[in-house]
């Protein structure tokens, strides 16, 4: 049913940017900063490197050469490579991440909007750690506001959509993400020029071993997917709208570059303030919504800063948020003929139904645990970013490895640059070996620990 006119980014530019968009968000602004807290700061940091190279970087060049090469849909796409086969079900694995994803992100997608808004009206002037720890849990543990927020958060995120790639996508992330580099430059630099700032530096850099378990491993390859957005057909979707023309191992090369820089100034915009005001850096995820507003309100013109901060980590929740609903539109649009309105319309409500008890996780759902002590929301965190993330990132680079094929993948590449990936031989081996070997390690640990809780 796919449409062979398939519209296009405007430039490459565009797509590199609306996929940067997609990378950088909640997890590499929110999520990124506590787990590394939690993990030994720079020895967290090496090892996201490692994922990010050995099993995050073969995925995304994997998923955006499959959408390129067949200018459809991650169901699409295996369905127009490996006619009745089982590989499309990755397609479908990809899209059920998408759907959970988005449910517990526009949950947090809802505190960012009101505490952005909060630091506008300078809510946050003067407030002391208990006060923003009480006002904090005050909110999440409202049983209708952070709905509301939710609802606004997601509706932002259906008005964007609804304008299409070019219109709505590609010109939200050309004004948005450019706001969002600068914003973080202006906060690294008022992070690292606070008296005491070199403790927070040290320790985001600084690799402390001694706080490295195994599970220091899992949450690296979670990190790596997600902050990636590998594994959930998003980077197919978007790459289906690339010319043939452009070279992906070059695009590549700059997503990953830029995502994981922004992860890292993130570290270093929260890091070198928390610790210079003396604060504890793995308080989890309140890090960023609890202590950030203490550690504000006692800087000059703090209230200015924190603004800036949460309008940052809106805008960076947005653009990954669009990129999470375009998929299941694709889909919809692709497979079933659905226009636009109709799939956003629909999805969004099965979206905001599977958000609102993840949301509840934090006030009336609260003491609802499934397995092993999670919450609704944890547990769809964990499914998605823990489960479907690398297993379709899995299948997708088995079937790149073993079916469809490396040189065929060096090929599809390549673009009208004719270049191919540097050190292509040591690619092949890592694409056929070491990542689908890692991950299934790495994936089968992770569900024996939860077991064993
Ligand atoms: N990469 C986004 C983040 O770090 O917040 C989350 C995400 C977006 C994951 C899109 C997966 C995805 F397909």
């Amino acid at each position: 049913m796919s449409n062979h006119s398939r519209e296009q980014w405007s430039s490459k530019f565009g797509f590199i940017l609306a996929s940067i968009g997609s990378a950088v968000g909640l997890g590499s602004i929110w999520k990124f900063p506590y787990i590394a807290g939690e993990n030994g700061g720079g020895a967290f940091v090496l090892l996201f490197l490692l994922c990010v190279v050995l099993m995050g970087m073969p995925v995304l060049i994997s998923e955006i050469v499959l959408g390129r090469s067949t200018q459809r849909n991650p169901v699409g796409a295996f369905r127009k490579l490996a006619p009745n086969t089982p590989w499309f079900i990755t397609g479908y694995i990809g899209i059920i991440a998408t759907l959970l994803i988005l449910a517990f992100y526009s949950t947090v997608g809802g505190w960012t909007l009101t505490y952005t808004l909060d630091a506008f009206t300078n809510s946050f002037h003067q407030i002391t750690i208990n006060e923003a720890e009480s006002s904090f849990t005050t909110f999440i543990s409202h049983p209708f506001i952070p709905i509301f927020w939710q609802a606004a958060f997601l509706i932002l995120t259906m008005i964007i959509c609804y304008f299409g790639l070019q219109k709505g996508i590609e010109r939200t992330n050309k004004i948005l993400m450019p706001l969002l580099g600068i914003l973080l430059v202006i906060l690294v630099i008022r992070s690292v020029t606070l008296p005491g700032a070199m403790e927070g530096i040290h320790f985001i850099l600084y690799p402390d071993w001694s706080k490295v378990t195994v599970s220091t491993f899992f949450e690296a390859l979670g990190m790596a997917f997600f902050s990636l957005s590998v594994g959930a057909g998003c980077m197919v979707t978007y790459g289906s709208f690339l010319s043939k023309k452009e070279n992906i191992p070059n695009a590549v090369g700059n997503i990953v570059l830029f995502s994981t820089l922004v992860s890292l100034a993130a570290g270093l915009a929260i890091f070198p303030a928390v610790f210079s005001l003396g604060y504890e850096p793995g308080i989890g995820p309140p890090l960023v919504f609890i202590t950030l507003p203490a550690v504000f309100a006692q800087m000059p013109a703090g209230g200015f800063f924190a603004a800036l901060f949460f309008l940052l980590l809106t805008v960076a929740a947005l653009t990954s948020a669009i990129s999470l609903l375009e998929v299941s539109l694709r889909y919809t649009e692709d497979e079933h003929g659905w226009t636009r309105k109709k799939g956003i319309m629909i999805i969004s409500t099965v979206i905001f139904l599977l958000g609102i008890p993840a949301t509840l996780s934090y006030s009336s759902l609260s003491d609802f645990y499934t397995v092993s002590g999670l919450t609704i929301f944890d547990t769809l965190d964990f499914i998605a970013s823990n489960v479907l993330l690398p297993l379709s990132g899995l299948t997708v680079i088995l079937f790149v490895g073993w079916k469809w094929g490396v040189p065929l993948l060096l090929k599809e590449s390549r673009g009208d640059l004719g270049k191919d990936l540097p050190f292509k031989t040591a690619w092949a081996f890592v694409i056929r070996w070491i990542t689908p070997l890692l991950i299934v390690v790495v994936f089968l640990f992770q569900i024996l620990s939860l077991l064993q809780k």
